[in-house]
């Protein structure tokens, strides 16, 4: 990717406009000295880069893409649009997003613009063309950064250029007002449309809203934005060679834009990655992300574009990293597939709304344990420099989808309690526990390759999508699904004749209602698990009984089940399983169909992710536990023979491979 020489890129966001510019000068000599090679900038510049409308001012945007450039670091140039200056929304207050329910977004924050404005997009695409123009061939430039963190705040806006736009892609998605409305299910309650033009987005209403609407909203916002990533690259493309990209966010809380259609767009894919101690387990989410991220990227190398050194601020308690602890992070994401490391940020802010956020030289300066630690990351890279550009090994599959993200959190539904992501992650980490490396991959992947494919509370799922999930298994393949998976196509419409619709024969079972539990409630298993949220009033056809509910509202009801279903197997969980009880079905399942775990069986404590290609084979060692782990092999990170990792420690194996 942008390494130096050969290997893996370390990088930051920069922000010199926050600085004067002896700072910036101390800055590129430190960053040297930490072998930084890739550094972003210009990523919030619009204001100083065109202070006053038509008028640009690069003086210092040379300056220092010179002074990168005189001291051998590659750049990687921000297009600037991602939060317009004052002037612009002064002039323009129409370019401002609307919320759902009617109320204008202000500026004073970042990102306040809505997608589908015509002015904004003209002056963002006039910005673009200077910038392309001018450094499109500077030689320090290797990478474009198009806006930032597309839809981080304006993905959903609301407002009549919106509608506007909403129109013109319903039209093109159904051509007849018609199909638009037996897609809607508009008979519904009075809501037939009779032309286009009566067609809003879905903003606040009194009741319950149209929820093939907001699906419709959801696929539109994501395209929309998508439409304005191609727009800029397109200009960045008349004026320059280098790749281009944008900084993804496969992360805990944002979920509107749907990478699976955006990741074939990026010359590289980059993702933003922060640990969220807001979730139960961060660091598993971690290893997920990064797994999803490689799923984005067809499983070649990819960029890690932000993570922090340490604490965030913008979470209710800010945790700090003990030391190793960015270390440990940085390696997972390497283990799984990443080939360049940026931070977000270079030298922590003195002022604005980021001052308390973490930062790759602290406001303390050199002489504190975060520096010490990016210098100790730095060397580790440059240690196991040659792992770049294999690729990570897995059989199992997990199968993730955007859109059943958002219809599966409609507002009316079984029950409140069913939250897709939390789903998804307990059956991702309970494969990470048995230590079995998981590709996260999209409802339509080639699924061929795979022992084992699990599919957690896959609510939407297309006709396509579900045939080739059912004929993977029909070809000898092993499945793992779900609960609340199956139950409607990409029209939000109810797959009739009993859950889990598109995947009833190939299970084997018939679901004739849900029944979920309150908060709190649990049920027994007759295998001795537990269940909670979710139980549904559930028969076999052809399918065995794995488990029964001992107590609840369906004693003696099938829980757990297995189904052979012509060369394949295929089980389903009707509940959500305790994380010990989902660890053994889990277990159950990767051992019938004979898939690799790379590492031990250590809870999620240790992992261990194996890349290769070339003949080259390396294995990653990430011991999270408290508990030193018995590895042994040449450790590229030592440089020497190791027979364990230490608690907290980590370690990259050569292996010897014919
Ligand atoms: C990202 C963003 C950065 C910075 C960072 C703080 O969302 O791209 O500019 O705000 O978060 O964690």
């Amino acid at each position: 990717m942008f390494k130096r020489k050969t290997g893996i890129s370390l990088g930051c966001d920069y922000n010199p406009e926050q600085w004067s510019p002896d700072v910036w000068r101390e800055d590129v000599a430190l960053m040297r000295s930490a072998g930084i090679d890739l550094v972003a900038v210009n990523i919030f510049g619009w204001s100083n880069v065109e202070p006053s409308p038509g008028r640009y001012h690069f003086d210092d945007l040379d300056e220092v893409i010179g002074l990168l450039h005189e001291n051998g670091i590659k750049v990687n140039l921000g297009t600037g649009t991602s939060s317009p200056p004052p002037w612009l929304s002064s002039l323009h207050p129409e370019i401002l997003p609307m919320a759902a329910d009617g109320t204008i977004r202000f500026p004073g924050g970042r990102q306040a613009w809505c997608p589908s404005s015509p002015v904004f997009r003209e002056k963002a695409y006039a910005l673009v063309e200077q910038v392309a123009q001018r450094y499109g061939a500077h030689p320090a430039v290797a990478l474009w950064h198009v806006s930032n963190e597309l839809g981080c705040h304006n993905a959903l806006c609301y407002c009549e250029a919106s509608a506007v736009a909403f129109r013109e892609w319903l039209r093109d998605r159904y051509r007849k007002i018609e199909t638009l409305n037996e897609a809607w299910g508009t008979s519904f309650w009075s809501q037939r449309y009779s032309d286009w033009s009566e067609v809003q987005t879905p903003r606040a209403a009194l009741s319950l809203r149209n929820p093939a609407q907001i699906i419709d909203f959801h696929r539109f916002s994501s395209d929309e934005l998508l439409g304005y990533y191609r727009d800029e690259a397109a200009i960045l493309r008349q004026h320059s060679a280098v790749p281009v990209t944008t900084n993804f966010m496969v992360t805990a809380h944002i979920r509107n834009l749907d990478y699976w259609s955006w990741a074939p767009e990026m010359d590289v894919v980059a993702n933003d990655h922060y640990l969220d101690h807001r979730l139960g387990d961060p660091v598993a989410e971690l290893s997920f992300a990064a797994d999803l991220t490689r799923g984005l990227a067809g499983g070649a190398p990819w960029m890690l574009m932000e993570q922090a050194a340490g604490a965030v601020n913008w979470q209710p308690h800010n945790l700090t990293k003990a030391p190793g602890e960015m270390l440990r992070n940085s390696l997972t994401h390497v283990a799984r597939g990443a080939d360049s490391l940026c931070f977000f940020q270079w030298r922590a802010s003195a002022q604005g709304a980021e001052k308390f956020h973490s930062a790759m030289l602290p406001h303390a300066g050199t002489d504190t344990v975060a520096w010490r630690e990016v210098l100790r990351l730095s060397e580790t890279l440059d240690r196991i420099a040659e792992v770049a550009g294999t690729t990570v090994e897995s059989d199992v599959a997990l199968v993730f989808s955007w859109e059943s993200w958002w219809s599966s959190e409609g507002e009316a539904r079984p029950s409140q309690a069913v939250t897709y992501l939390d789903q998804v992650h307990a059956a991702h980490r309970a494969l990470r526990e048995l230590g079995v490396t998981t590709d996260v991959v999209s409802p339509d992947a080639d699924l061929s390759g795979y022992k084992l494919v699990v599919v957690p509370c896959l609510y939407m799922v297309s006709d396509t999508a579900a045939q080739r999930i059912t004929e993977y298994v029909e070809n000898g393949g092993h499945l793992l699904v779900t609960f609340f998976s199956g139950i409607v196509d990409e029209r939000d419409r109810i797959r009739l004749g009993g859950y889990p619709g598109a995947f009833r024969d190939v299970l084997g079972v018939l679901a004739e209602e849900f029944a979920p539990l309150l908060p709190g409630h649990q049920v027994g298993l007759s295998n001795g698990a537990t269940g909670t949220v979710w139980t549904e009033r559930l028969r076999t056809t052809t399918a065995q009984a794995v488990a029964t509910y001992t107590d609840g509202p369906l004693p003696g009801v099938p829980a757990v089940t297995r189904n052979t279903y012509r060369d394949g197997l295929a089980w389903y969980a009707a509940t959500s399983l305790d994380p010990r009880g989902l660890r053994e079905l889990t277990r159950d399942a990767v051992t019938a169909a004979g898939a690799t775990a790379a590492g031990p069986e250590s809870g999620g404590d240790v992992e261990v992710v194996r890349r290769s290609g070339d003949g080259r084979s390396y294995l990653f060692v990430v011991n999270h536990g408290t508990q030193p782990v018995e590895m042994s092999g040449h450790d590229l990170v030592t440089g020497a023979p190791i027979t364990r990792v230490d608690a907290g420690g980590v370690a990259v194996i050569k292996e010897e491979r014919e």
